[in-house]
């Protein structure tokens, strides 16, 4: 149900992505002319027939885009550890250069600026499950803190421009683990991981005993999700993402469950990799009514039949 933004021009950075080109079909199924601004660093392979005009470019340094948007949905960044890693000063540009870049465009537009941050700026959490108002427990000197430390920049950022005299508007979403059909095969994380493993016949990969938990979002829920808080231009933060929350070893056990036992293999845990993870709703629930719909069951057995067929 439509309350608020009216469908115009919108900007999708990032939209080349797993979860850009979702939002993006979706935003154009509503009626919006979307433009994707994105690097093609890490696309996902449902990229090739996206229905928006794509500009290949970094928003670090972006090129001129043309008219104003009423929309930017700034999803642009590194966002699986294999791939942050490979470049923690780009990484940490993006969510900086890149955000204040996409700040400015929305101020001169006037446009809405959704921002995608991630469960990571609550680190290796003491409080759970993670409330809005946790300020987080990350190390600044990890290896993880390319990341985390730039999406946590880069949302004091989005809360400054607010501030400012500017009055940028803008919303801010905390996105928890989300999977589903267009996930790179190869980008590391994990549901990709034991999927293609199992797929391969090969032994799933667990770090550290399997022990930590996370807790998994179906991409068509998330999208939900980001739609009514754009819609209704909800500041935020607000976290995104599914409460069930399971250890890796559950996690392993439903992947095999569908596609059969393929063993197991145990690998040291990444520094700095978060023991818990799960996310208190409450606040999107009462702002928007939205839950997540999907069970695990049904969104791995989609993202099976996605990932069978890339092989
Ligand atoms: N998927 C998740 O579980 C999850 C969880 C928390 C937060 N997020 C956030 O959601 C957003 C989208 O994540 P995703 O899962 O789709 O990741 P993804 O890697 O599939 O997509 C990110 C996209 O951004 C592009 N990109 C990276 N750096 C860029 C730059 N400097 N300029 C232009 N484009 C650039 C990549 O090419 C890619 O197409 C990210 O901001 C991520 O931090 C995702």
């Amino acid at each position: 149900m439509r309350v608020g933004l009216e469908p115009g021009r919108a900007l999708v950075t990032g939209g080349a992505g797993f979860l850009g080109c979702h939002l993006v079909r979706r935003l154009n199924a509503d009626g919006w002319d979307v433009t994707v601004l994105d690097d093609f660093s890490s696309p996902s392979p449902a990229a090739a027939d996206l229905p928006a005009t794509i500009v290949e470019g970094s928003v670090v340094s972006p090129p001129l885009l043309g008219q104003p948007f009423q929309l930017i949905c700034h999803l642009a960044s590194p966002a699986s550890p294999p791939r942050y890693l490979l470049d923690p000063v780009g990484t940490l540009r993006t969510a900086a250069e890149g955000t204040r870049q996409m700040l400015d465009l929305a101020a001169e537009s006037g446009a809405h600026l959704l921002f995608t941050s991630t469960s990571e700026v609550y680190g290796d959490p003491e409080v759970h499950p993670q409330v809005e108002s946790y300020p987080g427990s990350v190390d600044v000197r990890g290896p993880r803190a390319c990341y985390d430390e730039g999406k946590r920049y880069a949302e004091a950022l989005v809360y400054a421009y607010r501030r400012s005299e500017r009055h940028t508007r803008s919303s801010v979403v905390r996105l928890f683990n989300t999977y589903g059909p267009g996930m790179n095969p190869q980008d590391g994380r994990v549901v990709t991981a034991f999927i293609s493993a199992a797929l391969a016949g090969k032994p799933l990969p667990l770090f550290g005993d399997g022990s930590q938990t996370r807790s998994f979002c179906y991409v068509d829920d998330i999208v939900d999700g980001l739609m009514m808080v754009v819609d209704r231009q909800l500041p935020g933060p607000l976290n995104l993402g599914n409460d069930v929350e399971i250890s890796m070893l559950e996690l392993a056990d439903a992947v095999q469950e569908l596609l059969g036992r393929s063993g197991r293999t145990f690998v040291p845990l990444p520094d700095g990799d978060p023991k818990v993870r799960r996310p208190d709703l409450r606040a999107m629930h009462d702002a928007t009514g939205w839950r997540a719909t999907t069970d695990l069951a049904s969104g791995l057995e989609r993202t099976v039949e996605y990932l069978r067929a890339q092989t």
